[in-house]
């Protein structure tokens, strides 16, 4: 069995316990890396931890339980940020050099059909929360370039926005303007911190079946037809794979904005 790929690096996953998050915690773990796990169901990551032990970590040929650390709680919140950066460090005894900012959720609906009340949360966690991880770790992981031989490194931040924030829907309008805000500061996260060596990628998934649908409200019987239309739809498994070959690039490689849809998806 040749060397995985990510030995070596420490990587951290928000949004770790469903979808996306979980399938990238267990393909970076698969691939070598250690983790910090984040999301709000403290249960979740628990198993998640030892799936990670089971099933991905021993192909590895390193399968010591100690590989996961877990940071529950709201990843919008700055305390629960600097932890997510803070343990694994001090777990590990060496810094976090792979993020991804994956933590969010959709909401259903037009400018004047989706539900108000939930507004403030969905920004919160999908723009707020994305721009506080890409701070604090884009000043940790340029502090952690310098004092490095230039371009053996990698180290990455990669964000999760979505087809929706590129195309415009009108029936998710509140969760596509936020992830097109995501998109432009992710772009310029890149321009800010490439030059410093950490590479800012952001990956553009289309429909993906996960938990993310009855979560966001989607109606069933509509949303299953579209389903069905585009059949296959990704799975979070795809998307993980995708970020997996993203950072396993040489250093100085960046595939830095990647669309990743179901083949026959059209729209959006
Ligand atoms: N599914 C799609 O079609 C699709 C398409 C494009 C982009 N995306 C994006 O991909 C990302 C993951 O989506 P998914 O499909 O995997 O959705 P999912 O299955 O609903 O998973 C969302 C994850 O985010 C976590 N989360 C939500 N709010 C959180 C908070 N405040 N703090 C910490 N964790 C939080 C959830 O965990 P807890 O509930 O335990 O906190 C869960 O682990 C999202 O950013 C989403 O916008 C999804």
């Amino acid at each position: 069995m040749s060397t995985p790929p990510l030995i070596g690096r420490i990587g951290l996953v928000t949004g770790a316990s469903a979808g996306i998050g979980h399938a990238v915690a267990c393909e970076l773990a698969t691939l070598g890396a250690r983790l910090a796990v984040n999301a709000r169901r403290e249960d979740r990551l628990v198993a998640l931890a030892q799936e990670i032990a089971d099933r991905c970590a021993p192909t590895t040929r390193l399968a010591d339980p100690d590989r996961v650390v877990m940071v529950p709680g709201d990843a919008s919140d700055p305390g629960v940020i600097r932890q997510m950066l803070d343990e694994p460090e001090e777990r590990f005894g060496q810094p976090v050099d792979l993020v991804v900012v994956n933590a969010g959720r959709g909401l259903a609906g037009s400018v004047l059909t989706s539900d108000e009340s939930q507004w403030e949360e969905v920004v919160r966690i999908n723009l707020l929360g994305a721009a506080r991880l890409i701070r604090a770790a884009g000043e940790r992981l340029a502090a952690l370039q310098k004092g490095r031989a230039w371009p053996k490194h990698p180290a990455d931040i990669v964000v999760l926005g979505s087809n929706v924030g590129r195309h415009i829907s009108p029936f998710s309008s509140l969760y596509g303007s936020t992830k097109a805000a995501v998109a432009s500061m992710t772009e310029a996260a890149r321009r800010e911190l490439g030059p410093k060596g950490v590479r800012v990628t952001l990956i553009e998934p289309g429909i993906v079946k996960s938990e993310f649908q009855g979560v966001a409200g989607y109606d069933e019987q509509s949303f299953g037809a579209l389903m069905d239309k585009f059949s296959p739809v990704l799975t979070p498994e795809d998307v993980a794979r995708t970020i997996g070959f993203v950072v396993r690039q040489p250093a100085g490689v960046h595939l830095c904005d990647v669309v990743i849809r179901p083949t026959r998806q059209d729209y959006p």
